[in-house]
């Protein structure tokens, strides 16, 4: 009876120390996948919205999910050591700053963990197995394009005075939507039919650290003390986010001498300029669905669990539209293939269309288009 005893225990423990070795499982038995998902702030309302769309995608699909949210770029490379530390199954990072994680990363290819890099491309490193975004370069394009066809220019034969804002330099995206802009407002500024007052021409004068609301409003303030005080119209600013053109739109309200309120664009469809464009105040935004991001995301997570190739072939498995480009973001290490959704724009006259998406809904006074909670 005892020897039976003692051989029982022995199975006991060694199924617990099993288990244990395994992580967790589900309930068939087969040891549950582990995310770690690093997200870089939850001041600014997307990266939160996308923590939480990825958080309850994985979580349906059975996967245990570890979030992080670094605000800063010590706090995210300290936090992405911690996953790694984990043995997370694979790591989804939306960076801070795209080119301080090439060490960190090192880890993650040593111990095999694949790396999604989420919206931001992660730079310097061949840790990095794919990228999933938008189009960032045509996000800028549809910027530029709408400053364009509210001003018509070629029309009216007139000339416009346009500024230009744009995002965190330590972000890769924020060169491709201030490329994408300034290519459609290029030749018009080439050819005199917009002119640009500050002589704000070129990326490195116009990115705002950290995509600053303050200091974008800072920035607008100098740029009409110094350029437009002498009463000169403003026209349009292109401003590559909602926060920034909300920031701006602060300035001019405290110190633009002008009557007529200049076109002023955005990106990311937050409350606060959704409510901003019914107020004919923003003029638009570049709405990017994150939830559809974040389901990609999964997908694409999923793909490499399984071992499958990334490439155009996954492109019919996938819940979003999406492009696959296998040259444009180059990460100065390798060119990371890269699964692409496909932005719109979003004004007054379409404002309504957002509530088709399922992810906005009027707010109780019929006034607002606002998130669901
Ligand atoms: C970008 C992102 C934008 C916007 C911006 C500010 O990387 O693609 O959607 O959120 O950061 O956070």
């Amino acid at each position: 009876m005892k020897a039976i005893r003692k051989q029982m225990m022995i199975i006991i423990l060694c199924f617990v120390t099993a288990v244990m070795a395994a992580g967790c499982a589900d309930k068939h038995g087969i040891p549950v996948k582990t995310v770690g998902i690093v997200m870089p702030s939850k001041s600014i309302e997307r990266w939160s919205r996308d923590g939480d769309y990825l958080r309850s995608s994985f979580e349906a699909k059975g996967y245990h999910v570890e979030m992080r949210f670094s605000e800063d770029i010590l706090r995210q490379i300290d936090d992405i050591q911690v996953l790694i530390a984990d043995d997370v199954d694979v790591l989804i990072i939306a960076s801070v700053d795209g080119a301080a994680l090439s060490r960190t990363l090192e880890d993650a290819l040593i111990k095999k963990i694949p790396v999604i890099s989420y919206d931001r491309l992660i730079m310097n490193t061949d840790a990095v197995d794919c990228y999933v975004s938008f189009d960032n370069y045509r996000v800028g394009a549809l910027q530029g394009q709408y400053i364009v066809d509210a001003l018509h220019p070629d029309q009216t034969g007139d000339t416009y005075n346009i500024e230009l804002v744009a995002g965190d330099p330590a972000d890769n995206n924020a060169r491709f939507f201030f490329n994408g802009a300034y290519d459609v407002l290029k030749p018009y500024i080439e050819s005199g039919r917009f002119i640009v007052p500050s002589g704000k021409t070129s990326f490195d004068k116009v990115a705002t650290p950290a995509w600053s609301m303050d200091i974008a409003f800072k920035n607008m303030q100098n740029t009409l003390a110094s350029y437009y005080s002498d009463g000169k119209r403003l026209d349009a600013v292109m401003c590559s986010n909602d926060r920034m053109g909300l920031g701006v739109l602060n300035a001019i309200h405290s110190d633009y001498l002008g009557t007529s309120l200049p076109i002023v664009t955005g990106q990311d469809a937050d409350e606060a300029a959704l409510q901003s464009i019914m107020d004919g105040q923003l003029a638009m935004t570049v709405y990017k669905n994150v939830r559809n991001e974040a389901d990609v995301a999964v997908s694409v997570a999923e793909a490499i669990l399984e071992g499958k190739t990334l490439d155009d072939s996954l492109l019919g498995e996938l819940p979003a539209e999406c492009s696959f480009d296998k040259t444009s973001y180059d990460n100065g290490v390798q060119k990371v293939p890269s699964f692409l959704l496909v932005p719109e724009v979003i004004d007054a006259k379409n404002i309504e269309s957002l509530i088709e998406t399922g992810l906005f809904t009027l707010d109780e006074n019929g006034k607002y288009i606002v998130p669901v909670s």
